[in-house]
């Protein structure tokens, strides 16, 4: 059982299974154990059930049911839309991404560079923000074999012009890749509107499963496979389905789509009362991409004088989870590189906290935790002096 006293707010990290998710993966755990791709009457359930999670994560992100290729998660997904780029496009060696990107993307380009290929990587300004017209420069239509951006950012929410970046890309003939994963289920998305051709989105973000993840690829776009063997999905991802955590995304993506139609702005509420409750209550808060448009369920923010990591473990004690804007490398302290690329020297980027919350937070959750807060920090602060 969950410890009953958890205060969770690191959601970015990843959430809670929703209980519709469990409730309809549960039988494919069980007695429904098929194999979808089987010719017998047995498989014709999980088959089906399937073909409801693809409708029900299409529907949440305005695609058609057969532009949805299941995956293992985002990494997968990420590195999916890459190899096909590059394959479908071998003559041409330049590619474009953001600095704040995700490891899922920069490790991949980083191997790719180390392979000869000529990459981009656009930096942000105090926000997290790319300069538009600087990425329009750096496009170069006939070399430029895949432009990389994610929709939002983990750590500040900050969300970059993905369907503007996109038409430009595909106005040039670049194939366009987003990182989705922490904007589906959170922020409205069609893709239908769109010129993305290929999005990544995990289970586990939006109160799914680990390990199960989907694949964007618009019907308009070519791709090229990189997983090959048994030819499901299309031929798309080879691999036996993981049905009972595809079924569970599905439910997880239908569970979602309801809780935006029907509280728009809940989550979004309860990060707004976090905010103006740190700064009632604190002095030396400073908040980041805030004045930028951002996910409404994540607060980045440095406490002057204040280590995060010591914040943490001081949180911890009292079952409360969050996360810092830097991370432990090699017995070290190391900055993040999306704090780094915004312009924070060290000290603030220690001094970075990330809070996330989800539609499963409560207000009396955002009270606690204010309350734990403001007594660590004046802790901390106290033993500095
Ligand atoms: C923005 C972003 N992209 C990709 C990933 C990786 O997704 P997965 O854990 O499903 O591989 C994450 C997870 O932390 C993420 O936050």
């Amino acid at each position: 059982m969950t410890d009953p006293d958890l205060i969770y707010l690191d959601h970015n990290a990843t959430t809670p299974l929703a209980p519709e998710a469990w409730e309809a993966m549960r039988p494919f755990l069980t007695e429904n154990w098929a194999n979808p791709s089987s010719g017998y009457r047995f498989a014709r359930r999980a088959r089906e059930a399937v073909q409801l999670a693809r409708s029900q994560v299409a529907a949440l992100i305005g695609a058609d049911a057969d532009e949805i290729v299941f995956t293992s998660g985002g990494t997968e997904s990420s590195h999916a839309a890459i190899h096909s780029a590059i394959a479908l496009h071998p003559e041409r060696r330049h590619l474009v991404t953001c600095a704040t990107e995700h490891d899922a993307t920069l490790r991949p380009y980083d191997e790719l560079a180390a392979h000869g290929y000529d990459v981009s990587i656009l930096p942000v300004d105090a926000e997290g923000r790319i300069d538009m017209a600087a990425y329009e420069a750096v496009l170069r239509p006939g070399q430029t074999a895949l432009v990389s951006l994610m929709w939002a950012n983990n750590e500040t929410g900050l969300i970059h012009p993905i369907d503007q970046a996109a038409a430009m890309a595909h106005e040039r003939g670049i194939l366009f890749h987003t990182d989705a994963v922490q904007a589906a289920g959170k922020v409205a998305i069609d893709f239908s509107q769109s010129r993305v051709h290929y999005a990544s989105l995990s289970g586990h973000k939006l109160h799914g499963p680990k390990g199960v993840g989907v694949l964007y690829v618009k019907n308009t776009a070519r791709f090229r496979p990189s997983q090959l063997g048994g030819g499901q999905e299309a031929g798309r991802r080879s691999g036996t389905l993981n049905v009972p955590g595809i079924v569970a995304l599905g439910a997880a993506a239908a569970a979602a789509q309801a809780h935006l139609a029907s509280h728009p702005g809940a989550v979004g509420e309860l990060r707004d009362i976090f905010e103006a409750g740190l700064r009632q209550r604190l002095t030396g808060v400073h908040l980041h991409s805030s004045q930028a448009p951002r996910l409404p369920n994540t607060s980045n923010f440095q406490l002057e004088g204040v280590d995060a990591q010591g914040a943490i473990i001081l949180l911890d004690t009292r079952h409360i989870c969050v996360s810092s804007g830097s991370a432990c490398a090699t017995g070290s302290i190391k900055p993040s590189h999306v704090l780094t690329a915004m312009g924070l020297a060290s000290r603030p980027a220690r001094e970075t906290l990330r809070v996330s919350f989800s539609r499963t937070t409560t207000a009396a959750e955002v009270d606690a935790a204010l309350d734990a807060l403001a007594s660590a920090v004046a802790k901390l602060r106290m033993t500095r002096a």
